[in-house]
C-alpha cells in the first residue's frame, strides 16, 4: 500500500545500496562458498516481509530468494490468502549460502544481523513472518517452533507471527494443515493491528474529538489481542 508519508524512491536506493554491500561482503566465511549472494527481494511498498534462513543450492545459483522446493510450497501457502510472492518482500537471516545447507553459525548471524536489521528499518513492515528456527530465535528467543507457531506477537505497530519453515513442511507433510492454518491468520492480523493502531490515536485525540468521532469508543488495553 502507496504511504504519501514515504520517500519510496530514497528507500529503493539504500536497498540497493545495501544489496551492494552484500553481493561483495567478506565478513564471514560464507562469502568463501558463495557463488551468488541472496540479499532478498520484493516491493518497496510490502506490508508483509518473510524471513528465512539462509540460501540453498538454487538460491545461490540465481541471487534470488526461495526459488527451489521450498520456495514453491511458500508460493502455494501465499496462494492460499490469495497473494504471490511478488506481493511480499522475502529475505533470509545469512545471505550466502551455507556449505552442503548445513546450519548456518552464530557468528555468521551475527556478521549478517546489520543489513537485515537496515532492511526492516527501511521497508517499515507490518507483518514479518518467520520462517523456521533461525529466524524465530531474532524476534522470539527462546521459543520452540512446534509451540509457537501461529501465535503472533505485535511488537509496536507491527505484528510478528512465527510460521514453519516450508523445507521442515516438505520434510513432514503433517505440519501442513498448522501450516495452511498459520498463513491464513495474516489477511485478519493486519486488519487487526489496523483497528488497534485506528482505536490507539483515537484515544490519544483530545477527549472532546474522540468523544464526537466514536461514540461508543472502546479503551486501547482491551483491543490488544495480539
Ligand atoms: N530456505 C531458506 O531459508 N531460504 C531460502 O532462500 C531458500 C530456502
Ligand atoms: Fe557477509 Fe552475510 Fe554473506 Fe556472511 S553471510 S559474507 S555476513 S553477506
Amino acid at each position: 500500500m502507496i504511504d504519501e508519508t514515504r520517500d519510496y524512491e530514497a528507500i529503493i536506493a539504500a536497498l540497493q545500496e545495501i544489496a551492494g554491500e552484500v553481493q561483495v561482503c567478506t565478513a564471514c566465511e560464507l562469502h568463501k562458498g558463495r557463488t551468488r549472494a541472496v540479499p532478498g527481494e520484493g516491493p518497496v511498498d510490502a506490508e508483509i516481509m518473510l524471513i528465512g534462513e539462509a540460501p540453498g543450492f538454487n538460491e545461490d545459483q540465481q541471487g534470488r530468494p526461495f526459488v527451489g522446493a521450498a520456495g514453491k510450497l511458500l508460493e502455494e501457502l501465499l496462494a492460499e490468502i490469495g497473494l504471490t510472492r511478488d506481493d511480499v518482500w522475502i529475505g533470509n537471516v545469512v545471505k550466502c549460502r551455507p556449505p552442503q545447507n548445513r546450519d548456518p553459525r552464530p557468528e555468521e548471524i551475527a556478521a549478517c544481523a546489520g543489513y537485515l536489521e537496515r532492511q526492516i528499518a527501511l521497508l517499515q513492515p507490518k507483518l514479518i513472518g518467520t520462517l523456521g528456527r533461525y529466524s524465530m530465535e531474532k524476534f522470539f528467543p527462546g521459543a520452540r517452533i512446534t509451540k509457537v507457531h501461529g501465535q503472533a506477537k505485535r511488537d509496536g505497530a507491527r505484528v510478528l507471527i512465527p510460521l514453519f519453515h516450508p523445507a521442515y513442511v516438505l520434510r513432514n507433510m503433517s505440519a501442513l494443515p498448522d501450516a495452511k492454518r498459520d498463513i491464513h491468520k495474516i489477511p485478519r492480523l493486519l486488519a487487526r493491528l489496523e483497528q488497534v493502531l485506528a482505536e490507539e490515536a483515537a484515544a490519544q485525540a483530545p477527549a472532546e474529538e474522540a468523544r464526537q468521532d466514536e461514540p461508543g469508543m472502546t479503551q486501547p488495553e482491551q483491543l490488544s489481542l495480539f
